[in-house]
């Protein structure tokens, strides 16, 4: 460029430049070929896998409608591969083979060429009406609601991060692990309680908008029984990512039995002999929850006799006595203000999961953790550290303060939610 910067502007000169600019590329074209190279193998290397691909949608799927949605996929992906390399082909080709060689070089014009303008609406068209007819015929069979006195019908309700499971004839609430029974159709009906959400468990449907104020339909079967992985599939704010879900299906005969336990009240809060007064109090603390949605801690009474045998009694020691005072903390802390656990008085809060069988699901938090005691240890520590959340605006849990023994208690009760 610098060369041709003192020569005078001519026509000529526009094509030094050129050159002068495309010689050095040149140069290090191998460079940039390998570079180019390396792209798209490291590109198309990040499609393999190994070992288990829990939301691969191309192979291995376990429900009528998936396969439906990969049937679909299967005739429009190789026609739209063969076009891709077809135009993309004819790009270059004509590129090459039909650049300007001089100035004066006009290309050969083809308007009103009336076979070639024909030839190019009319094959495209048919090309689409053909992926059409197909696709609309898809759409029709997924959105196709079942129903039966065999369907089983969930509620589905997306929040800001987790997922709420309801069963109005079987009176359940659960979250994030949608159990069903392998082999049976369940029809799902989906909204949200906040911004929108989209419920995708790609081995068994498709994807559905879950959507504040408005109810989509999704059927969903599993062949077999197994734990299926899936995840929110719409942006949805801070922990979109951590808002996954798993449809656990069951055998006809264990899907009962779950069944039969969830609609059990939750297994009662032990008591020891000291534990008649703060019952009641418990109560009372719950009968101001309920009128006045209040959850001011009412712990330095609520637990005061229990607090007195605790301190000969160290935390850790006596499983049965953790559990009472946990019960107790539930309430005070106010973890009631937004749980429910079904038989705890007091436990009636509507904001987050239904804990009643908390201890019966493998997951939590969205299905993000795996449920053991280290891990609800490390929850209760700091809710947010552990799953990013916005609780001041009554987005997820917040970090209630609580100590390493509080937790111990906590725990102590909660693991008996079974
Ligand atoms: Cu819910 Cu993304």
């Amino acid at each position: 460029m610098r060369e041709s910067a003192c020569v005078p502007p001519s026509s000529d000169d526009n094509r030094t430049e050129v050159r002068s600019s495309v010689n050095p590329r040149r140069t290090r074209s191998p460079r940039a070929v390998w570079l180019l190279a390396l792209l798209a193998f490291v590109v198309v290397a990040g499609a393999c896998g190994q070992g288990e691909l829990p939301q691969n949608t191309l192979s291995d799927l376990k429900g009528p409608d998936a396969r439906n949605v990969d049937r679909l996929w299967d005739l429009v992906f190789p026609i739209a591969t063969v076009i891709f390399f077809l135009v993309q082909g004819l790009i270059v080709f004509v590129l090459i083979k039909f650049r300007a060689k001089s100035d004066d070089d006009q290309p050969v014009q083809v308007h009103g060429n009336a076979k070639a303008e024909i030839g190019w609406t009319i094959v495209p068209a048919l090309i689409l009406a053909v992926v059409g007819v197909f696709t609309v015929v898809t759409v029709f069979d997924i959105n196709q609601r079942a129903d039966g006195a065999e369907v089983l019908q969930v509620k589905v309700i997306g929040h800001q991060w987790w997922w709420e499971y309801e069963y109005p004839d079987e009176g359940i609430e659960t979250a994030n692990e949608l159990v069903i029974p392998a082999g049976r159709q369940v029809q799902l009906e989906l909204t949200s309680a906040d911004v929108i959400h989209n419920f995708w468990p790609p081995k068994l449907a498709g994807k559905v908008y879950a959507i504040p104020g408005r109810v989509n339909y999704m059927t969903v079967q599993a062949d077999e029984p197994g734990d299926y992985s899936g995840q929110c599939a719409e942006y949805c704010g801070l922990s979109h990512a951590n808002m996954r879900l798993r449809v656990i299906a069951l055998e006809p005969g264990e899907y009962d039995e779950w069944v039969e336990n969830q609609q059990r009240d939750a297994v009662a809060a032990p008591t020891t002999t000291t534990t008649a007064a703060p019952t009641t109090t418990t109560t009372e603390a719950g009968a101001d929850a309920g009128t006045g949605g209040s959850t001011t801690p009412t712990g330095p009474t609520a637990g005061t006799s229990l607090a007195t045998e605790q301190e000969e009694t160290p935390v850790g020691e006596d499983p049965e006595l953790d559990a009472a005072i946990g019960a107790e903390l539930f309430i005070s802390k106010g973890c009631s203000g937004c749980h429910s656990i079904n038989g705890l008085e007091g436990a009636n809060g509507q904001l987050a999961p239904n804990l009643t069988h908390l201890y019966s699901r493998k997951r939590f938090a969205g299905a993000v953790f795996e449920l053991n005691n280290r891990n609800m240890r490390r929850w209760l520590r700091d809710p947010p550290a552990m799953k990013p959340m916005n609780p001041d605006n009554g987005m997820g849990m917040p970090n209630l303060g609580l100590s390493e023994d509080e937790i111990t208690q906590l725990i102590a009760y909660l693991e008996r939610l079974k």
